[in-house]
Order: C-alpha cells, then structure tokens, then sequence
C-alpha cells in the first residue's frame, strides 16, 4: 500500500469537485491496481490483493464507499457508486482470470462451467451500464481485446495450464462466453444507437423550421414626429432654392447675442433668459446653450459671400417655466436669404409660400409689426389658434388655454435683415439686402398636428409617438 493512499481522504481534501477530476482519481486508482496485479502474479498472492480491494473492511472499496461516496456532491454520487463497482468488476474478474484453475480450486467441468457462468453474469453486468460508445469500446476491449482482454487470459491461464482432460470444457466454456460477449456488445451497440438517433430525431423534430409559420414581426422605430416636421420644412425650402446647415449647440455670446445687434444689457437678452456654461475661471469667453437659431445667420455670411440662401433646423434652449406652449428645450428652423435686391415683397412671398404649403391653403395669417434688433423691419407671424377656432374662448367656457385667448398663436419672429448685421460679417450693407426668419417648430407641429401640449414631444411616451408613424 502506497502511503499516500487517496482513498483516505475525502473528495473535498483531493480538491475533487466534478466529473473529469473523479475520472482522474478512478484511472489512477486502476494504474495501481495493474501494479498490485503484476505484484500479486509475481507471488505476493491473490488473496492478499483481493482483501486489499475488495471487502467491508479495510479495502480500497471501503474506503471509497466511506470517504469518497458518503461524503460526495450529490451531482457526483451515481457516477462514483457505478465507477466503484466497474472497478471492484476488473479486480474480481482479473485476479480470477489470471490464476491457473487449479489456484481457484476448479478441478473439473461442472466447477468450469460454474465460473465462466459467473463471467458472463459479470459481462452482463457491465455491458448494461454502457451509456454510449465510449463506454462499449473499454468493455470490448477489456473482454475481448486479443492481447490482454479477459478471453487471452483466460486462454493463457486457464486452458493451457490445465490439464488435458479438461481442455474440452474449458473451450466450450470459452467459445459460449466469446459468442455471449459478441452477442451482449452487438445488442448493446443497437439500443444505444436507437436511443441516440430516436434522440437525435425529437432534436430534429424540436428544431425543425415550419417556414408556412408567421415571422415573429420587430417593430422598426420611426422618425419623432419633430424631426418628420424638420423634414417637411426642409423639402419646401429645398424646392424653392434654399440649402439646409447645421450649426454648433453650444455658442459664444458675440455669435448668440452681438453680432446680431444685441449688446450687453440690451433688454431683448431678457426675453431670451440663457442658460450659460460653467467654465473654468480662466477661460477666455463665457458659453451659453443658443437660445435661437439666428446666431447661424453670422456664421454662414462669415463664410460666403451672397447670394445665401440657408435654413437651419436645431435645438434651442432657453430658461423659460414649462408649460403647454413653453419648453426650456425647443427646435427652430432659421431661414436667411441675401442677394443684391431682395424686397420685403420676396419675404412675404416666400412665406406665404411656405405657410400654404404646410398647412394647407385654408390657413389664416397675420403679420404684425414686432422688433428684433438684428431685423428691420421686423414683424412677427401668426396663425389662427385651431383648439379655439380662433375665438380665444375654451370649449367649456373661460378662456383658450392654448393662444390665451388671443383667437391667434405666434408662430415666428421675421424681418428684413438689419444693416448693422451686416457691418459684423464683412457684407457691403448698401449693395446687399435680405430677409430672415425664426420658427419655432414645436408649436408649428402643434398646431398642424392638433397637439394640445408641447410637453409630449419630450416624455416619450410610446402612445404618442406610435400616432406618427
Ligand atoms: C427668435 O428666437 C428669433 N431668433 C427669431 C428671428 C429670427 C427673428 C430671424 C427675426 C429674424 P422668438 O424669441 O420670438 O425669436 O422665438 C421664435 C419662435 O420660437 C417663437 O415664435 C415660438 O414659436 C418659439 N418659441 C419661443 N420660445 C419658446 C419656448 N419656450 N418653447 C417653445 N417654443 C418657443
């Protein structure tokens, strides 16, 4: 015995935790025993080598059954208890089969017959625990492999050791078990294949695809109703000759307020409460979130010479309270056009334009004299409010909330492009001229769209959103 004897210690002491690692402990437990074997032929004995594996006490079968089977992983115990007894199998079949008969006391036919009928109980055994093809190959081969399996040896130990008159039987004997044993592996081998392919053939079943079944259908998302009403905006200034930039979210004060004409303490910078950046103290300019569109105006003329003919669609933001037609984050589309003799006739054309083209030739419109510092004329444009019909009263009685029953809803601020503007970008304000606008977008959705509350363009609710496909 080796004293380093694995069997007396438990699987957790052996860090033994699954199937493989077990595998691992039962293949080094047989190397042992073949080494015991050669030992036990060499004339140490055969029953000192079976008390030593097999028996209630002090055997290696012992010690697995208490110190590896009772205290194993419930996963690992039906595994064990069927290695344990392959194992114990190989020890009893190979200390038999590898002693001359007259060892084992087997003296004559009907003690012969008696101990091949034990094998082949042993085969039977055995062969039934085969779980697939692997399993049958180590059978096979421990059974019937021509140079050790359990017939060489027993034509090597028994029949040619024994004497002559019992050669007969013992031939018998070994025909009858190698045809049991070619018969139990070929038996064997069907039902494992029937059961793997009756297996393999409810997988296929399982897997099979029905293509007459419907598809499982995914949702494709669709463009928010603001960004469908961007695109509507775009195409109609598109098609009368304007091309659409984009412009910076995050502006510097000169693009956002002085360049357009709005000094420092000007008081139009209240009506356009900003939200300004936190910056670093050493930072050279403040940053403000754009509160319009309009500061596009500056940079597109820095960049080009007239004629210009630009819209820009984008988000603005703004210190305003939320409310049905207030939202502290907004969309403009600013539209500017310079040339050399652009009237106030070609801006009021291109918006009438515009607005019947959107909203359908029936709309009512107002313009009405307004200021802008960076427009002049300046004018601010209006649609009849379509929740009230224009009366300025609410369905139930008191007031519209939506135009606050005004009967009109201010859809954009507008005017001819001030010539002081055009001192800031390099443009010869007596030889150009133009027009510029600001829309707001959410409100012209509103209104084309029925939308009572300008707060659900942002909560994005599915509900709503699914109504514009
Ligand atoms: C301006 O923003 C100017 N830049 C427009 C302009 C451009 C004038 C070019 C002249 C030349 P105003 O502050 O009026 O203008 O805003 C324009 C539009 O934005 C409004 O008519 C309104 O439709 C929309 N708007 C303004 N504030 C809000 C808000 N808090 N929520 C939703 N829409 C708003």
């Amino acid at each position: 015995m080796l004293s380093e004897d694995p069997t007396k210690k438990s699987l957790t002491e052996l860090g033994v935790t699954d199937a493989v690692q077990l595998a691992h402990r039962f293949y080094e437990l047989r190397a042992r025993f073949q080494r015991e074997l050669a030992r036990a032929a060499e004339g140490e004995g055969w029953e000192k080598l079976r008390d030593e594996w097999v028996g209630p006490e002090g055997s290696v079968q012992s010690r697995v059954l208490a110190n590896w089977i009772r205290t194993a992983p419930e996963h690992l115990k039906a595994g064990l208890v069927q290695d344990l007894q392959n194992l114990i199998n190989e020890v009893f079949i190979l200390s038999t089969v590898l002693q001359p008969l007259d060892q084992l006391r087997t003296t004559d036919a009907a003690k012969i017959e008696s101990q091949f009928r034990n094998l082949r109980g042993l085969f039977d055994r055995e062969v039934k625990e085969c779980r697939d093809e692997v399993d049958l190959g180590i059978t096979e081969r421990f059974w019937i492999s021509p140079k050790s399996g359990v017939l060489k040896h027993i034509a090597t130990n028994w029949r040619k050791m024994a004497p002559r008159d019992l050669v007969p039987s013992i031939g018998r004997e070994e025909n009858k078990l190698k045809a049991h044993i070619t018969h139990g592996i070929a038996e064997r081998r069907a039902t494992i294949e029937s059961i793997e392919s009756g297996a393999g053939q409810s997988a296929l079943a399982r897997e099979r695809v029905d293509l007459s079944l419907p598809g499982v259908i995914r949702a494709i998302g669709s463009h928010h109703l603001i960004r469908q009403v961007f695109q509507e905006i775009e195409d109609i200034f598109v098609s009368i000759g304007f091309s659409v930039v984009e412009g910076p979210e995050i502006e510097t004060p000169y693009y956002n307020f002085e360049a357009l004409n709005i000094p420092e303490f000007h008081p139009v910078r209240d009506d356009m409460d900003t939200f300004y950046l936190e910056l670093p103290k050493a930072a050279k300019t403040p940053l403000l979130l754009r509160t319009h569109t309009s500061p596009m105006q500056i940079r597109t003329m820095e960049k080009q010479k007239p004629p210009v003919r630009v819209i820009v669609p984008g988000k603005v933001y703004r210190r305003d309270n939320p409310d049905a037609t207030h939202s502290f984050i907004f969309h403009q589309v600013e539209g500017l056009a310079v040339d050399t003799d652009i009237t106030f006739c070609d801006f009021t054309g291109t918006i009438d334009y515009f607005v019947k083209q959107f909203f359908g030739p029936s709309v009512k419109t107002r313009f009405r004299p307004s200021y802008f510092p960076f427009t002049e004329p300046s004018v601010e444009f209006d649609v009849s409010c379509i929740f009230c019909g224009g009366s300025g009263a609410a369905a139930g009685g008191g007031t519209c909330s939506k135009c606050k029953g005004a009967g009109w809803i201010e859809l954009f601020g507008a005017g001819m492009v001030d010539p002081a503007v055009y001192g800031f970008v390099n443009y010869d304000a007596k030889k150009v001229s133009g027009f510029a606008f600001g829309m707001g977008i959410d409100r012209l959705a509103m209104l084309k769209y029925g939308i009572d509350d300008i707060q659900v363009f942002f909560q994005n609710d599915v509900r709503f959103l699914r109504q514009f496909p």
